[in-house]
């Protein structure tokens, strides 16, 4: 199935060619190998990641010119992932998000985007001076969270854009929910422009049928993956890939290189290697067992009272073709506490982390680091708080409506460069907003930086605090100010 070698990792084996060649390092970085390091943080690290946190020359090769081990090793990401290039990004997947959009699209150009979009999507859009479309995902009130953009919404957005120059999606949500991309994928080529996707929750997809596809396999132009969120390699490390027809491969190559350090971690591009190889050669095993884990969680989890962890039961609802079951999110609302409050139980009594928490909510990223005994730790604790707390309290109420996206006066980037001053939420109708405003639950904005404040916003936003609900965004926490445009 694969054209190469997936047993190799280029980069790790050069950098353990530098460290059994005894070299003396009269390069960068000056703590070399080790001798210059503080010694209690090197005693509690070990001596080994040291040895390997070296620069850029021959032997190890260059991540902005790569022509020995680390090309080689993306070469063989490309191989696994299916793709006609990838790239390392140790900018995350936030690094890799930026140059896929400054990549299709430049100053004036439409590109149509999700409305709920991660901030490195708006980083992007600032950065290169586009104009962003906006649609709508699909919201889900009992859960509520935002799951993907409907085919039919991609459809209608091209429509009325037919001179939009790229879509991008997220696909599967932070949630794991999994939208049609394959017939996204068509509508956006049937416009011949590129689909790209934020696959920051997706590195994983792909090597397990009981997943669902990736963009890749979907038909997408670009992607970008965050490996060190789901699979085994160190925070910041992330891989772009990319299918040429559509996309000069160059030009993404130069961007990427212009937005990411001179100082690539070595540590974790060898990581990255790694964690490549095993994902090749072992996703499928490695995967049956957090999806095995994951499910008995789901189950335990769903015979608890108060607790909700969607599955199955939610796919053909809008926005959801299908699901990573991996990712557990654990609903609290019939608890009568918030998510924010488990979470804070759950960290402080039980020294349990969680992804996130919102106020529904909780997230567990399920993956083949877990294990049983860890997974019946949480159970456990949501069974005693669940005793302590259910029938207590009262439900949380459903969430409001989101207002109509409102007219953009500003592109983001003028708005972002503007001169900006604070005034009175309720004395802001009519004005251009310098800042967000996020309605929680569903986490999305209903006012983007450039947008026109409306009568219906500042009422909604009222509404939002007076049931409870959460508006956040604004540098006010109160969000009495808003920003606006001078
Ligand atoms: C949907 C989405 N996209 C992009 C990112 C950015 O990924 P990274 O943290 O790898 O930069 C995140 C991070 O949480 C995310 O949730």
């Amino acid at each position: 199935m694969y054209k190469l070698d997936q047993s190799e990792t280029p980069l790790f084996d050069a950098l353990m060619e530098y460290v059994n060649r005894n070299t003396i390092p009269f390069h960068v970085p000056g703590h070399k190998k080790g001798n210059g390091i503080d010694e209690e943080f090197k005693n509690f690290m070990g001596e080994n990641p040291f040895k390997i946190d070296v620069t850029v020359f021959k032997l190890v090769d260059s991540l902005h010119h790569p022509t020995g081990p680390i090309k080689r090793a993306q070469q063989l990401a490309a191989d696994a992932y299916g793709s006609d290039a990838a790239f390392f990004s140790i900018h995350g997947t936030s690094g890799a998000i930026q140059t896929m959009i400054m990549s299709v699209v430049n100053s004036g150009d439409k590109i149509i985007i999700p409305r709920n979009v991660h901030k490195s999507v708006t980083a992007g859009i600032i950065l290169s001076g586009a104009i962003p479309v906006y649609m709508q995902p699909e919201l889900d009130k009992t859960i509520g969270i935002a799951h993907g953009v409907t085919s039919e919404t991609v459809e209608n957005t091209l429509k009325q854009n037919p001179d939009a120059k790229a879509v991008l999606i997220i696909n599967p949500t932070y949630y794991g929910v999994a939208a049609d991309i394959k017939k996204i994928s068509d509508i956006v080529h049937s416009y011949d422009i590129p689909l790209i996707v934020d696959e920051a929750h997706g590195p994983h997809l792909g090597f397990n049928d009981n997943l669902p596809i990736s963009a890749m396999q979907a038909g997408a132009d670009m992607c970008s993956q965050s490996t060190h969120k789901i699979i085994g390699a160190m925070t910041q490390c992330s891989l772009l890939h990319i299918r040429s027809e559509r996309i000069d491969i160059h030009k993404v190559q130069q961007v990427l290189s212009l937005l990411q350090t001179t100082s690539p971690s070595y540590v974790l591009m060898a990581s990255l290697d790694c964690a490549r190889r095993q994902i090749a050669l072992h996703g499928k095993e490695l995967l049956n067992k957090a999806i095995d884990l994951s499910s008995y969680a789901r189950y335990k989890i769903n015979n608890i009272p108060g607790f909700y962890c969607f599955g199955e039961e939610i796919v053909g609802n809008p926005g959801v073709v299908s699901l990573d079951p991996t990712k557990i999110t654990i609903t609290c609302r019939d608890l009568g506490i918030t998510g924010y409050d488990l979470d804070m139980i759950l960290s402080n009594k039980y020294h349990i982390q969680m992804e996130l928490s919102d106020l529904y909510n909780i997230l567990a990223v399920g993956s083949f680091g877990d294990t049983k005994e860890n997974i019946d730790a949480l159970i456990n604790a949501l069974e005693e708080v669940s005793t302590e707390y259910y029938g207590r309290g009262n439900r949380k109420s459903d969430f409001l409506d989101i207002p109509p996206i409102p007219r953009q006066l500003e592109i983001p980037r003028d708005a972002f460069n503007s001169e900006k001053t604070p005034v009175l939420l309720k004395n802001s109708i009519g004005m251009i907003s310098g800042e967000f405003l996020m309605a929680y639950p569903p986490g999305i904005p209903v006012l983007c930086p450039g947008e026109e404040i409306t009568k219906e916003i500042v009422d909604y936003v009222q509404e939002l605090k007076d049931t409870g609900l959460y508006v956040q965004g604004t540098e006010d926490p109160e969000v009495e100010y808003i920003k606006v445009v001078k």
